[in-house]
């Protein structure tokens, strides 16, 4: 036994004997200066070997040529280290390809092997034998899309977005929607009643909530990575109703934030949740203003929610009041805002319309389908331009939103195209300001199947109260 470790070391020691000299305390360095090895790569490309007038065989240690700030060899020992032979020493002295450094070019740029560039939403790294392989994700933005829709006669227009660029469509659909579709139950709800007097109930052509209560209907935020329309929907549709209700006492915009890290009870977060529970919280427990409670996205995953910072609790008569300060430093209005039930509208047309000129924007649930995320502007319908495609590139996903109105474009045969006009959450420099228009009557991407209204919770106390906090404001 001890023969054997003594044998095995002695061979160790011969081998190593033999590379050690040029091997261990050089090649490091070298390697550093020159990684001309598998997975390093990156070599002024040149004449050594040949400008030294010769190679060598077998092993020369004198065999060098001076190499950036150290020397390489033109040996045909260096071939076992690797690291060390000259750049054109395949080439020059064995009339060989360098086996592991493929070149791959792009833009007139040399690239090596493991080196790697964004194409859009795919990573592309040059391969061994010098070719780009890229991933084949369908990506957000793809250009062939918004062309396709911009030269065909959809209705709409669409655009290149900058802060869609680069992600694929699976990562829009994860993070830029985020409505769970309503349970069957939920879906079953009934639908109330609504008596439509024909004499009375004429509906106009034309109608928009912003120019029925200016200053009452908040803009479109933007909900970036965070898959929480289900919190910016019911936040956005609640603000609306509370400050048309209170004729403008309060016009607050409420805080999806709030929701988001304080609803957790089956909810996701970040990562998708459900309107009939952001409901059942904003009912139940309220919300503070955006202001006060600020939108922060998710810096690691979307499932983070922060932590609840915000809490209510009751005074009586149903109503709460906030037992923490606002999480930030220059708010201190932490009024809690609740709602009552919500109920749900029926999927006609004419009734959704009489809710929205009667009572404010409703919410709506929406299928979000790839060519949704480039719409610029017009009337949406859902396109087939990427019906020739392979599947990867025909996505969809639940999402919600908030209906503020509806109209009608004439087109020159006469016959006109009816539409809604809705709000997004997808920031303001999306679509039309951050709206859009969608076909109306025909249940386009099933936005009028599960329609939702809500009254904000407001007394006449509430009246005076914030009345005051109004003016107060104001001096
Ligand atoms: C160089 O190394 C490669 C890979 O180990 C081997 O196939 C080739 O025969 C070697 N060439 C010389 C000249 O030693
Ligand atoms: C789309 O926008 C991105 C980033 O803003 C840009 O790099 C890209 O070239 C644009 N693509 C097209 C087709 O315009």
């Amino acid at each position: 036994m001890k023969l054997i470790l003594f044998a095995v070391s002695l061979l160790f020691l011969v081998v190593g004997e033999g590379t050690a000299d040029r091997l261990l305390p050089k090649r490091t360095k070298r390697e550093l200066a020159s990684p001309l090895h598998v997975g390093g790569i990156r070599d002024p490309f040149g004449s050594y070997c040949q400008r030294r007038g010769g190679c060598c065989p077998g092993r020369d240690d004198l065999c060098t040529v001076p190499y950036l700030d150290t020397i390489c060899y033109c040996d045909l020992f260096c071939n076992r280290t690797i690291s060390d032979c000259c750049p054109d020493f395949w080439g020059h002295c064995l009339g060989v390809e360098p086996p592991f450094i493929g070149i791959c070019e792009r833009n007139g740029n040399r690239f090596f092997t493991g080196q790697t560039y964004k194409e859009n939403c795919n990573l592309c790294t040059c391969g061994k034998s010098g070719r780009w392989e890229c991933e084949q994700s369908a990506c957000l933005m793809e250009p062939d899309m918004i062309q396709a829709v911009n030269r065909g006669n959809y209705g709409w227009k669409a655009a290149n977005y900058s802060q869609f660029y680069g992600m694929t469509l699976d990562e829009g659909i994860r993070y830029r929607l985020g409505t769970q579709r309503p349970s069957r139950t939920i879906m079953n709800m009934n639908e109330i009643q609504m008596n439509m007097d024909p004499q009375n109930d004429r509906l106009p052509p034309y109608f928009n909530s912003a120019e029925k209560w200016p200053g009452k209907i908040h803009e479109p935020l933007d909900q970036g990575n965070c898959a929480a329309s289900w919190a910016f929907s019911t936040a956005a549709v609640a603000s609306d109703r509370i400050s048309i209700q209170s004729m403008g006492h309060m016009t607050p915009q409420l805080s999806p934030q709030n929701l988001i890290s304080c609803d957790t009870r089956n909810q996701g977060g970040c990562a998708g949740g459900r309107i009939d529970g952001a409901w059942w919280y904003l009912r139940r427990r309220g919300v503070v203003t955006e202001d006060c409670y600020p939108f922060q996205p998710p810096q690691q995953t979307p499932a983070e929610v922060g932590r609840c910072m915000m809490q209510s609790r009751s005074v009586g008569r149903g109503k709460r009041q906030a037992t923490q300060r606002c999480p930030n430093s220059h708010n201190y209005h932490n009024d809690i805002y609740q709602s009552t039930p919500p109920y749900r509208l029926s999927t006609n047309e004419k009734e959704i319309m009489k809710e929205i000129k009667d009572n404010g924007p409703v919410q709506a649930i929406m299928e979000v389908h790839e060519d949704f995320f480039v719409y610029k502007s017009g009337i949406y319908k859902h396109t087939d331009v990427s019906f020739t495609k392979p599947p990867q590139y025909r996505k969809h996903g639940t999402h919600s939103v908030r209906i503020t109105g509806w109209g009608e474009e004439r087109n020159f045969d006469g016959t006109s195209k009816k539409y809604w006009i809705a709000a997004n959450s997808w920031g303001k420099n999306w679509g039309e300001n951050g709206y859009f228009r969608i076909a109306r009557g025909e249940n386009e991407c099933e936005i009028e199947a599960f329609v939702i209204g809500a009254w904000g919770r407001i007394t006449m106390e509430d009246m005076h109260n914030h009345h005051h906090h109004h003016r107060r404001r104001h001096i």
